[in-house]
């Protein structure tokens, strides 16, 4: 009977097609850690096609980090785990600029076993300095996007290379444009980590096939906002997608589906 790191193993080697067999269904007696690993994380390491996933951890109100940015820890440990899967399974990792500033991310995989993926920044207008840990560490290739305006040839943000973009209607860079870009350097499987606004800028696009809210029991009162949508005049306008929930310590993981 697997284990829950052995099943682990099993998962990252079918997501790297190294021929690994998974047994489809636990046998009897299979602990429940073990059939949730499998339930939560098959539809991600059987992926093979272009794939966009998203995660925020907010409070019962809805915010992500306080109004200073301080963001350590509105959810709990099992929720970091699980962001560190997402990483392991994912070919890219994504945040934007507001993430870098206030929390310094390295955005590796260091709770579970798994390769870094590719770190992508979002910093279109170049307000980024070089001196963050994801563009100094040298722990997996990083990539800047930014403005086509702001970059010049060959242009590097400490070992980060920089990507230019075209800007989209609204200045910004277009989610689409931003996934097509990864996809066309191999890196399929993206995994957009936060903040609120750029997780916001790709579901609005309809750029998330997948989206993972995971809510901790705390209220906050005040802070940044996790998702931040155009307004609707009804609620039955509001999106209602299909779901799957995962208890995560004390805390809930709500997963919203909108593409297979
Ligand atoms: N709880 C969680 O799950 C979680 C996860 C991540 C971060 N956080 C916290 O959330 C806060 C940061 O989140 P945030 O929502 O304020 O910021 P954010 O989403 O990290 O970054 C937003 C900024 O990134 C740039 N950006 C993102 N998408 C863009 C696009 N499509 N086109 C152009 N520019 C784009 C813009 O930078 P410019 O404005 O500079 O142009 C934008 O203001 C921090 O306090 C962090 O600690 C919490």
């Amino acid at each position: 009977m697997p284990d829950e790191t052995s099943l682990w193993r099993s998962l990252l080697a079918l997501r790297q097609e190294k021929g690994a067999r998974l047994p489809l269904e636990l046998p009897p007696g299979a602990g429940a850690g073990e059939a949730a690993l499998l339930e939560l994380y098959l539809p991600f390491a059987e992926r093979r096609r272009p794939y966009a996933v998203a995660h925020l951890g907010q409070s019962l109100d809805g915010r992500i980090a306080t109004a200073a940015g301080a963001s350590h820890w509105v959810t709990g440990e099992e929720d970091l785990l699980h962001t560190h899967r997402m990483r392991a399974l994912a070919d890219a990792i994504l945040v934007g600029a507001g993430t870098v500033r206030h929390d310094d991310p390295q955005l590796t995989v260091r709770r579970c076993s798994g390769d870094h993926p590719v770190r992508v920044v979002i910093d279109c207008e170049r307000r980024l300095g070089p001196d963050y840990r994801v563009f100094q560490d040298g722990a997996a290739p990083t990539l800047v996007l930014a403005a086509i305006d702001h970059v010049r040839p060959g242009e590097r943000l400490g070992a980060a290379e920089i990507v230019p973009l075209p800007r989209a209607a609204d200045g910004g860079l277009a989610a689409h444009d931003i996934r097509a870009a990864l996809s066309s350097r191999g890196l399929d499987f993206l995994f957009v980590e936060g903040g609120g606004v750029t997780v916001s800028r790709f579901l609005v696009a309809g750029a998330l096939d997948r989206l993972q809210l995971t809510v901790a029991p705390i209220i906050l009162g005040s802070g940044r906002p996790s998702l931040s949508l155009p307004e609707i005049g009804e609620p039955h306008q509001g999106m209602r997608p299909r779901l799957r929930r995962f208890v995560l310590g004390e805390d809930v993981l709500f997963e919203c589906i909108f593409h297979d």
